[in-house]
């Protein structure tokens, strides 16, 4: 993809100080699922928009590659060649031909298996923040070419903002859209829910007929986002995997409908769950949504967020 870095052309590349990259989570505005594929993957058919919840990752220089974490959840994380962050620096490292070296912290705020791309967030501010630590200067696009060997979300989180998502979520293009702020309320479950599960399980609800229609195009969706109105764009939200999430953790009904009778505009199934999040009339209405669900207990936490932000940056 680029040429080899080589010891003897070493101008000194790279940064010598920390490198901190800020990261967001994702949702779904529109996430339709189509068959299973031979790979093992769905053929997928989504909007994904970025919100203002981060992680942060900070990349120093070291004689070895190692990942030290802090924040939501991360005693449940492995710190080994497992983790994505660790496969995302040693893609990097072996595209370029640089040796794989950095002390790696991440600061994460991102709720784990949530449905919001945490872990794919992670690896994207991992491939950005090495590329500026080790000065190997790569494009977004050739960043995300590398992501995409390391997850279907992980190219989306190096862009940010809203785009289209096709193949198995891998191929993203920008999308045309307003300059609109949306609010959002964001429903933090307890506990977390595995991806693949709720593939099969949707996989199962389909063979036995109990899941809805499949959402079909984009179409509506996309219309939506170059209006103004948040109603318009309410109506418009749709998650195939939401049967499944449901079928899964069937008290997340409950929270979809405390949200709405909140007053949110609409409620969604985040991904594969078990996130729920709300799209509010403004940010005020957001943070009433929130403190309600807080007050009602039917989710671990409310945050309220707002979209579309940046992807993987430094700073
Ligand atoms: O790509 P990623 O590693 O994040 O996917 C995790 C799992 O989610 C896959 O192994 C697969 O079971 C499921 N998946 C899928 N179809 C997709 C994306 C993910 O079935 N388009």
């Amino acid at each position: 993809m680029t040429e080899a870095w080589r010891p003897e052309d070493d101008e000194p590349r790279g940064v010598s100080g920390p490198v901190r990259v800020r990261v967001p989570a994702k949702i779904n505005l529109h996430l339709g699922v189509g068959p299973l594929r031979q790979d093992g993957y769905h053929e997928l058919n989504t909007v994904y928009h970025a919100i203002s919840i981060h992680d942060e990752l900070t990349a120093r220089r070291g004689d070895t590659l190692t990942l030290t974490m802090a924040g939501e959840g991360t005693g449940e994380l492995a710190l080994d060649e497992s983790n994505l962050v660790i496969r995302a620096a040693r893609a990097l490292a072996r595209s370029t031909g640089v040796p794989p070296h950095a002390r790696l912290h991440l600061r994460k705020q991102i709720p784990l298996a949530g449905g919001l791309a945490g872990g794919s967030a992670d690896a994207a501010a991992a491939l950005v923040a090495c590329d500026a630590l080790w000065g190997t200067g790569l494009s977004r696009d050739e960043l995300a070419e590398i992501a995409a060997g390391l997850g279907s979300d992980v190219p989306f989180l190096i862009h940010g903002g809203t785009a289209l998502g096709t193949g198995r979520g891998e191929a993203v293009s920008p999308v045309l859209a307003r300059p609109t702020v949306w609010h959002w309320v964001v429903a933090v479950a307890e506990g977390g829910l595995s991806t693949p599960v709720a593939y099969r399980e949707l996989d199962r609800l389909r063979a036995a007929r109990a899941a809805g229609p499949p959402l079909g195009s984009t179409d509506t969706l996309l219309a939506a986002l170059r209006q103004p109105d948040p109603g318009v764009l309410a109506a418009a939200l749709g998650n195939d995997l939401q049967d499944a999430a449901l079928a899964l953790r069937p008290s997340l009904a409950a929270t979809l409908k405390a949200g709405e009778a909140a007053g949110a505009l609409a409620g969604i199934v985040s991904g594969s769950g078990p996130t729920c999040v709300f799209l509010a009339t403004g940010a005020a209405d957001a943070e009433g949504i929130a403190a309600e669900l807080d007050a009602l207990d039917v989710c671990r936490e409310a945050r309220t967020a707002h979209g579309p932000v940046a992807g993987a940056r430094i700073g």
